[in-house]
């Protein structure tokens, strides 16, 4: 059958639009090695992601989650947080937190819980409570022993305490350090450790890659907590990095400050975000920042594996949280491999 000539033209048309709005030109990676396989090959415990409920319903997506060759660990996104598990005083919802355990369970794979104590995604009747030492004292207890008896078994690690420090080294002032001092520290640690004496147990906080006074600060603080036998494992490096600026001989000095503390790290959030148009160069450095975080961790025996903050740009969390930048993860929207894939790969080869 003839398409008449106007039908063609828009035809025409319509193919040049697609091929200009799903950039398939870009350059893709060419790695068949699975990510998982790659870290537990190069003695890594895990290569795994962050996901959330949500979408779990695009079959597309978990068909790639699934893959335990390609993520052996699972991290909720947002699920085991507090406002979602305990909305309301001493009313706990596990469910969005039991379909992520429970894919996690069925697939194969370990999940890092997240999180317990932070100031952020925080119900307003902790943040604006009004506590004394006792009474807040009880809240963390409770909330700590109810959410993580609850998962008890079933974790390899809890980010029990995360984002802490401001970026100059001083902690955080939230309704927790305000009523309680640092000592909200040792009392959600204690009752974890508690409910839980096989989950290992993490401080988790960003800007952690770089020198200065934030990663001076979390060494004090495992320093001190050491000291006075508070139960700690575990420093997560959230590693959300701007394009080109991993400094490698940095992340690789600081986690080795803390290894040498006796606690394991781990990269618990990595991407790469890019200034809006990513060019094909901003890809290639994309695959050399990854390379270069994962042969970090591949250099530092105490890094136990590398968690991405979710596998692709279409559930990133990046674009609507900083303007004008985006294409951070290491799979496109449209779930395909992108050269930072390769630079993962690289990395655990490394
Ligand atoms: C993913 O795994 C779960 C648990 O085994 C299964 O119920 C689901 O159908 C799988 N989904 C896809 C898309 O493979």
């Amino acid at each position: 059958m003839m398409l008449s000539a106007s039908f063609a033209a828009l035809l025409s048309l319509l193919h040049v639009a697609t091929a200009q709005t799903t950039t398939a030109s870009a350059p893709t990676a060419t790695s068949t090695v699975a990510l998982n396989n790659a870290a537990k090959a190069a003695g890594k415990l895990y290569f795994g992601t962050a996901t959330d409920n949500p979408e779990l319903t695009d079959t597309a997506y978990v068909a790639i989650l699934n893959n335990t060759n390609m993520f052996g660990q699972l991290t909720p996104g947002n699920s085991m947080k507090w406002d979602a598990i305990e909305p309301e005083q001493n009313v706990f919802d596990f469910t969005g937190g039991d379909q992520i355990a429970d894919l996690a369970e069925a697939t194969g794979k370990i999940i890092r819980g997240h999180n317990l104590v932070w100031y952020s995604q925080l119900p307003t009747w902790v943040s604006s409570g009004t506590w004394t030492t006792e009474t807040l004292t009880a809240v963390i207890q409770n909330h700590v022993t109810t959410e993580v008896s609850h998962y008890a078994g079933k974790m390899y690690a809890w980010d029990v305490i995360n984002e802490p420090f401001n970026d100059d080294g001083t902690f955080r002032t939230d309704v927790f350090y305000n009523t309680l001092g640092s000592d909200y520290i040792s009392i959600a640690l204690t009752a974890a450790r508690a409910a839980d004496p096989n989950a290992k147990l993490y401080i988790n906080d960003y800007n952690l890659e770089y020198s200065g006074a934030k990663i001076d600060a979390m060494v004090q603080l495992v320093t001190d907590l050491k000291a006075a036998d508070v139960p700690i494992d575990g420093i997560g490096f959230e590693s959300h990095f701007i394009l080109g600026e991993v400094d490698a001989s940095s992340l690789q000095t600081n986690m080795e400050s803390l290894t040498a503390l006796g606690v394991e790290v781990a990269i618990t959030e990595l991407d790469d975000r890019i200034e809006l148009p990513a060019t094909d160069a901003d890809l290639e450095q994309q695959k050399a920042d990854y390379e270069s975080v994962v042969g970090v961790c591949m250099a530092v025996s105490g890094c136990v594996g590398v968690t991405i903050w979710d596998y692709t740009d279409k559930y990133s969390w990046i674009p609507s949280t900083f303007s004008g930048y985006g294409e951070a993860c290491p799979w496109d929207e449209n779930l395909v491999p992108k050269p930072a894939y390769d630079g993962i790969v690289l990395g655990f080869q490394s």
